[in-house]
């Protein structure tokens, strides 16, 4: 962790936008369009930001967007970073801690992952319960440094409780069906083959993707509350007799955009109040 770097980043985006985001947001593959509701958005594309790293994955767009959405101060991340990119995890985590610096104490961590219960169907929502760490490595490894966080951080409600009860109501309150459960972080950039998913479900998967855990674990250490709302894009391998593609994925992404889109608006404004 490299504390000036973060300081510096934070400067940066504190000179270019003044006011104070309230929540911030990482949009995943398919759900960076949230970012174009954001209204009065000031966009900084990531390579113009002292030390961020540069997305390359097709369907991320690459800019923070700050303003006002649906009456609240956000800052999004339109495009995040991924392991399987070949950034470090302190890359990956950079743009949580620069969050944190700017002043923003709740995070929404959106992601597109594969179904592993049987029981959900592409396009589902899914409120991320808890998590399994499959990546092979943390973002917390190394020196720590308590300003940040202890050296030790509790995972136990690693997803904030209250945010995700009031993500229930709201679900209800919009008749948007969701489900609740685990997400099961892989480094990927494979899908998973049949007998992983296999074992992901005996472990008690109940979604996989290729994010998400390194960017919950930095904001938890931080004090950040997490909710963690995934897209099921298409069931997990080996549950239906056909390959998976990452066009798929978009494909169904695309499908579901309206009530995501309504659905996480009406979340930021309740969860500000
Ligand atoms: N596996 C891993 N990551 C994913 C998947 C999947 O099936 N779908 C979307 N991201």
């Amino acid at each position: 962790m490299n504390t000036e770097k973060i300081e510096n980043a934070a400067g940066f985006l504190k000179a270019r936008y003044a006011n104070t985001p309230k929540i911030g947001l990482i949009l995943g593959s398919g759900l960076g369009v949230l970012a174009d509701e954001i209204e009065n958005p000031v966009k900084i594309p990531y390579n113009e930001i002292p030390d961020f790293p540069i997305s390359t994955v097709e369907g991320h767009a690459g800019q923070l967007v700050f303003g006002v959405l649906n009456g609240v101060e956000v800052v999004a991340m339109q495009g995040r970073f991924h392991f399987y990119e070949g950034y470090s995890m302190d890359k990956v985590t950079f743009p949580v801690r620069v969050m944190k610096e700017l002043g923003v104490g709740m995070l929404i961590v959106t992601n597109a992952a594969g179904g592993v219960n049987e029981s959900f169907e592409p396009g589902d929502l899914m409120l991320i319960t808890d998590h399994i760490n499959n990546m092979g490595t943390n973002p917390l490894i190394g020196p720590n440094d308590s300003r940040y966080g202890v050296r030790f951080p509790d995972m136990s409600e690693a997803y904030t409780k209250d945010l995700r009860i009031a993500a229930r109501e709201i679900a209800a309150r919009l008749n948007i069906n969701v489900k609740e459960g685990v997400y099961f972080g892989n480094p990927g950039p494979v899908y998973e083959t049949p007998a992983e998913i296999r074992m992901i479900r005996g472990m008690g998967g109940d979604a996989v993707g290729m994010s998400t855990v390194p960017e919950v674990i930095v904001a938890r250490h931080s004090g950040m509350k997490v909710l963690g709302i995934s897209c099921i894009s298409n069931m997990a391998a080996g549950i239906l007799d056909q390959p998976l593609t990452h066009d798929e994925v978009i494909e169904t992404t695309e499908k579901v955009k309206a009530d995501f889109l309504s659905y996480v608006k009406e979340i930021v404004k309740d969860i500000a109040k």
